[in-house]
C-alpha cells in the first residue's frame, strides 16, 4: 500500500500512531494530579522495562498530561559515565531555568515567585555553571552551597508556595534513569522523600532499565516514596489494537490469520509491532492484509531489525564480549547465572567480572538480581542465534 500514508512508526522515542495498553500508568498520573491539587503528595513514579517496550513514549505522554494540568516540568535524559554526570547537571540547571520562565508568568503570590526566581538563578549558576536572566538577582543565601543535595532541596522548598498558590506542581521527568550518577540520584530521591513527608507539589517521574528497581530498593526508606511499575510487553488485545486501529483509520484491515501471524512474531513488544506493521503495510497489495502478506512482512521486518535494532548493541562488542553473550544464549536464553556462564566458558567467575561490567556499561545486559544477568533487549537471544548461523555459513 501507499508508503506515503504508512502509519506505523518504529524508532526510539517516536510517538506511535496509537499508544495502546498504558491506561493504568496514565490513570496513576491523573490521580497524582488530582491529589496534588488537594495538596497531597503520594510520591513519584518509576517505570522500568526492556529496550523498545515503550518507556520513552509513555514518559512523553505523561509529561504532556501534567503540563496540560498546569504543571511546570523539566526533562532530562541521563547518560553514563563522567561526561553524563556533567551533562545531567547542565540540563537540569537549564531545564529549571526554563521552568522559571514559566513561573515568572504566575499570577498569584508574586513576591514569593520573585524569591523562587532568585533561588532558581543561583541554583542554575551553582550547579550548571550557566547564567540565566529571569529579571531578578541571584539569591545570596539559597541554593548556592555547591552540594547538589542541599541546593536542590532548598530550591524546591522555595518553589512550594508559588506553585501551590498558583494551583501548579513541579515535575522532573528523567529518561534512562539507570544512568544517573549516584550523587544526583541520591539528591533527587531525598527531595522526593521530603516532598512526600511535607506534601510539597514536587514529583520525579522516571523511566529506565529494570536495574532501577534494584537501585531504589537499595535506597531503602526512599523507595517507599515511589510507585514502581514495569512497562512490559503488551497484552494480546492491546497489541492487536496497536496494529488494527491505525490501519482502520486509513480504511485497511487485517484478516484474523494475518493478525495471528503478526502477534505471534511480535510477542507484544511495541518496537516489533511497529516494525512489522510498517513492513506489512509496504508489502500488502491491497487494503485487506492477509496471512501471506503478514509472513512476508515479518521476514522483511526481521531483516530491518537485524540491520538496526539489534546490531546497535551487538556491533559495539568485542570478541570476548560476544563469547560471553553467546554463553548466556547457550546456557538459558535470556537470563543466566554468572556461575553457569563461567562454567560454560570454563573460566573462574571472578575473571569474567570486567567483561560483564563492560557489557552492562554498554547497556547490553543488566543485572537485576545478584548473580544473574539478562539481555536488555527482548528477543536478543534469537538474534544472536541468527547471527551465529550467518557466521557459520560464512565459514563454510
Ligand atoms: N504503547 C504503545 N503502543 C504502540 N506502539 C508503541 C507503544 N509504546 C511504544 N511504541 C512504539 O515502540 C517503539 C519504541 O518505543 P520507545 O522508544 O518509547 O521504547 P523504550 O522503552 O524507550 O526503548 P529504549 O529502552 O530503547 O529507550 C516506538 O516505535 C514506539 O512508537
Ligand atoms: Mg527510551
Amino acid at each position: 500500500m501507499d508508503p506515503l500514508i504508512n502509519p506505523y512508526r518504529p524508532g526510539a522515542g517516536i510517538r506511535p500512531p496509537e499508544l495502546v495498553g498504558r491506561q493504568a500508568e496514565i490513570d496513576l498520573v491523573d490521580l497524582m494530579v488530582a491529589h496534588s491539587h488537594r495538596r497531597r503528595n503520594d510520591g513519584g513514579l518509576i517505570l522500568y522495562g526492556l529496550r523498545g517496550v515503550g518507556k520513552t513514549v509513555l514518559l512523553s505522554r505523561l509529561q504532556h498530561i501534567v503540563e496540560r494540568a498546569g504543571w511546570v516540568t523539566v526533562q532530562l535524559e541521563a547518560r553514563p559515565g563522567e561526561p553524563g554526570k556533567v551533562i545531567a547537571r547542565h540540563s537540569l540547571a537549564r531545564g529549571i531555568a526554563m521552568a522559571g520562565r514559566k513561573m515568572a508568568r504566575f499570577k498569584h503570590a508574586t513576591a514569593e515567585v520573585r524569591e523562587a526566581l532568585a533561588s532558581i538563578t543561583s541554583f542554575s549558576a551553582t550547579i550548571g555553571g550557566t547564567g540565566v536572566t529571569l529579571g531578578v538577582d541571584a539569591s545570596l543565601h539559597r541554593a548556592n552551597s555547591g552540594l547538589i543535595e542541599v541546593d536542590l532541596e532548598e530550591l524546591i522548598a522555595d518553589l512550594v508556595v508559588p506553585l501551590q498558590k498558583n494551583q501548579s506542581a513541579f515535575a522532573i521527568f528523567i529518561d534512562e534513569m539507570q544512568d544517573l550518577d549516584q550523587d544526583l540520584l541520591t539528591a533527587l530521591l531525598a527531595v522526593q522523600h521530603r516532598a512526600g513527608q511535607q506534601d510539597w507539589p514536587f514529583y520525579i517521574i522516571g523511566a529506565g532499565l529494570s536495574t532501577l528497581r534494584r537501585t531504589l530498593a537499595e535506597a531503602r526508606s526512599y523507595a517507599e516514596r515511589f510507585t514502581i511499575r514495569e512497562v512490559g510487553a503488551l497484552p494480546a488485545a492491546a497489541a492487536a489494537a496497536a496494529l488494527t486501529k491505525p490501519a482502520e483509520d486509513l480504511g485497511a484491515r487485517f484478516t484474523s490469520g494475518a493478525l495471528d501471524e503478526l502477534l505471534g512474531a511480535a510477542n507484544g513488544y511495541p518496537f516489533f509491532l511497529q516494525t512489522y506493521g510498517k513492513a506489512v503495510w509496504e508489502l500488502a497489495p491491497d487494503r485487506v492484509i492477509d496471512a501471506m502478506s503478514a509472513m512476508a512482512g515479518i521476514e522483511e521486518g526481521n531483516a530491518d531489525l537485524d540491520q538496526g535494532f539489534f546490531p546497535a548493541r551487538w556491533d559495539r562488542t568485542t570478541p570476548l564480549e560476544r563469547r560471553y553473550l553467546n554463553a548466556i544464549v547457550a546456557v538459558s536464553g535470556n537470563t543466566a547465572s554468572t556461575a553457569s556462564i563461567a562454567a560454560a566458558l570454563e573460566k573462574p567467575a571472578s575473571s569474567l567480572s570486567p567483561v560483564r561490567q563492560s557489557l552492562i556499561d554498554k547497556g547490553i545486559i543488566f543485572s537485576e538480581r545478584r548473580g544473574y544477568v539478562s539481555f536488555t533487549v527482548p528477543n536478543m537471544d534469537a538474534f544472536i542465534r541468527r547471527q551465529n548461523d550467518v557466521d557459520d555459513a560464512d565459514e563454510d
